[in-house]
């Protein structure tokens, strides 16, 4: 049996799932991005056995099949993501913000590793606390994506070699993470320190809790300027007065919020909540 041609993509049904996007994730992608959309789509099309993309958008529009809408925002978003990536971020800016914030007495800190992806990030500040902060100081380390495939991958902790080789050191991998089958598991020590779930960083009721510090990096860029104002808006909320926010190096607050300071360091940015 051949398998059935699927027919290209229409104007209408790459509106359609634009929309759908937008409103699922926060995703902004422009009629530009229509090859992408048949593209990432067509093989969910094939595996569901779903007959073209304006079915795809009627079951998930429906709000009757969630599994779907799942699939769709797992398919269209981009997850790439390594070890120590911005590998500044961690060799000197991480260790600053944390050092102040254990300097002022505190012994407990928690970080926000938001839009985490497969895990990578919430795992190599967990390494850099691990390294260079003392066993006093309780730190946790919660990674959020909306995409739940990523989550179970980083829960999971299990990397390939090449995941691994890409963006960290030798000496890391050896102390950090233990062979397995498929790869290389992250160790107990790490997978202590880390939790992982999913949720919309633009839906301002995420999950509880209010954090010292905040990574938020390489996804503002996918967002409209309104959104990116709701994003910071919710950050803003969920940090500690005086608490710091890292964006990705091409990223910036920029005219999108009045709750934070700038503060340069080196060759990096980060920005402080203000005090109320
Ligand atoms: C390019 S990755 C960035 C990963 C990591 N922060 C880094 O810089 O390496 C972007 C991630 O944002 C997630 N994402 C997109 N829209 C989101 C939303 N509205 N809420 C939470 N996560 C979202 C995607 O699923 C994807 O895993």
């Amino acid at each position: 049996m051949g398998t059935r041609e699927l027919p290209p993509i229409s104007d209408t049904e790459a509106n359609l799932l634009i929309n759908l996007i937008k409103k699922e994730t926060g995703v902004h992608l422009d009629k530009s991005k229509t090859y992408l959309i048949q593209s990432r789509l067509a093989s969910l099309i094939e595996s569901t056995g779903i007959k073209s993309f304006y079915n795809l958008y009627t079951y998930a529009a429906s709000g009757k099949h969630p599994s779907i809408v799942k699939q769709i925002v797992s398919s269209i978003t981009t997850h790439e993501t390594f070890f120590f990536r911005e590998s500044a971020v961690y060799d000197s800016l991480m260790i600053t913000i944390i050092s102040d914030i254990v300097s002022t007495g505190s012994n407990s800190l928690r970080i926000w590793s938001a839009a985490c992806s497969t895990g990578q990030e919430a795992y190599s500040i967990a390494m850099v606390c691990k390294e260079k902060f003392d066993q006093n100081t309780n730190i946790e380390i919660v990674g959020t994506d909306i995409c739940h495939r990523s989550i179970d991958f980083a829960r999971k902790g299990v990397y390939s070699s090449f995941e691994i080789n890409r963006g960290m050191s030798p000496q890391r991998a050896r102390r950090f993470f233990r062979p397995c089958e498929g790869g290389m598991r992250v160790c107990e020590e790490l997978q202590n320190m880390v939790s992982f779930k999913t949720g919309n960083i633009l839906n301002s009721a995420l999950h509880g809790g209010i954090y010292d510090l905040v990574l938020c990096r390489n996804v503002a860029m996918y967002f409209s300027r309104e959104d990116r104002t709701i994003l910071y808006e919710n950050i803003a909320s969920r940090l500690k007065s005086g608490g710091k926010l890292v964006l990705g190096i091409t990223e910036s607050l920029d005219g999108l919020s009045d709750k934070f300071n700038k503060t340069n360091l080196r060759c990096c940015v980060y920005y402080v909540k203000k005090e109320r």
